[in-house]
């Protein structure tokens, strides 16, 4: 017979003296912000777009009406942010990203680091619902490998000005962007699993083998790599936003001009 020991009873709610709810609350805080700022932003419809570049947060755009239309899938009949049209996919992946999921539990419901009791007693994860939906990351993760590969067009565009092709430091800002939200994607714990992560004999299937190498390698650092992303998100809204409205201008040279 196997015999369990009993947990120590304790009364103190933890008996940790560091500092280790400092994580839960700056993640927290860094995570409610982005979405507070991305929800705004994809709300307003305005200030996303200067020649030639555009808002990540409006990328693709498929609004006919959109001031610099990616893919016109959607007729003029629709009057409202464009962006609204796809935040569904980048917020949807970026929300049921097993990282993030790790930096809102901790910092709602699970103990934050060892020694913290359990807040919740009874707590299920997910193994029922509402969380048990979390695992449609897998789905998301294909919409995002489209996105990622969408974006890279964008990031090419960002280089043809009305004077002819050249850079200015928004196609540098958007072409950081671009890499790291592809380093996101591919480091994804999902996107590992899909690319070969779920063959059995690699032996027998080469190609995939070296997806899964290639993703294992981003894999490790895929908590940096999202807020790396996530930072860049903002900082070419913010950028694009500012130009637009006129504080600065985009200091670029033409190096082919038409
Ligand atoms: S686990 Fe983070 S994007 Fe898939």
């Amino acid at each position: 017979m196997v015999r369990t020991r009993a947990r120590a009873a304790i009364q103190q709610a933890h008996l940790r003296s560091d500092a280790w709810w400092a994580q839960r609350y700056v993640s927290m805080a860094a995570l409610g912000a982005f979405v507070v700022y991305a929800t705004w932003a994809a709300v307003i419809g305005t200030h996303y777009y200067v020649d030639p570049y555009i808002s990540p947060i409006y990328a693709p755009c498929i609004a006919a009406r959109c001031a610099h239309v990616s893919f016109p899938i959607i007729g003029t009949f629709w009057r409202w942010s464009p962006a609204l049209l796809i935040i569904l996919f980048p917020l949807g992946f970026r929300t049921t990203c097993y990282f993030y999921r790790r930096v809102v539990y901790r910092g709602l419901a699970m103990p934050s680091a060892c020694a913290v009791r359990e807040p919740w007693p009874k707590d299920k994860g997910e193994s029922k619902a509402p969380f048990i939906l979390m695992n449609v990351h897998r789905y998301f993760f294909y919409v995002a490998f489209v996105l990622a590969l969408l974006h890279w067009t964008d990031f090419v565009l960002a280089f043809h000005f009305k004077a002819g092709w050249g850079i200015g430091v928004g196609t540098v800002l958007m072409g950081l962007d671009t890499v790291l939200l592809s380093l996101y994607v591919l480091s994804c714990h999902a996107g590992r699993h899909a690319l070969g992560g779920h063959v059995d004999k690699f032996s027998q299937a080469p190609i995939r083998y070296r997806l899964w190498k290639l993703s294992t390698r981003f894999n490790v650092n895929h908590g940096p790599i999202a807020w790396a992303s996530l930072t860049t998100v903002v900082l070419v809204d913010v950028y694009i936003r500012l130009l637009s409205y006129g504080v600065f201008h985009d200091p670029h040279f033409i190096l082919l001009g038409r």
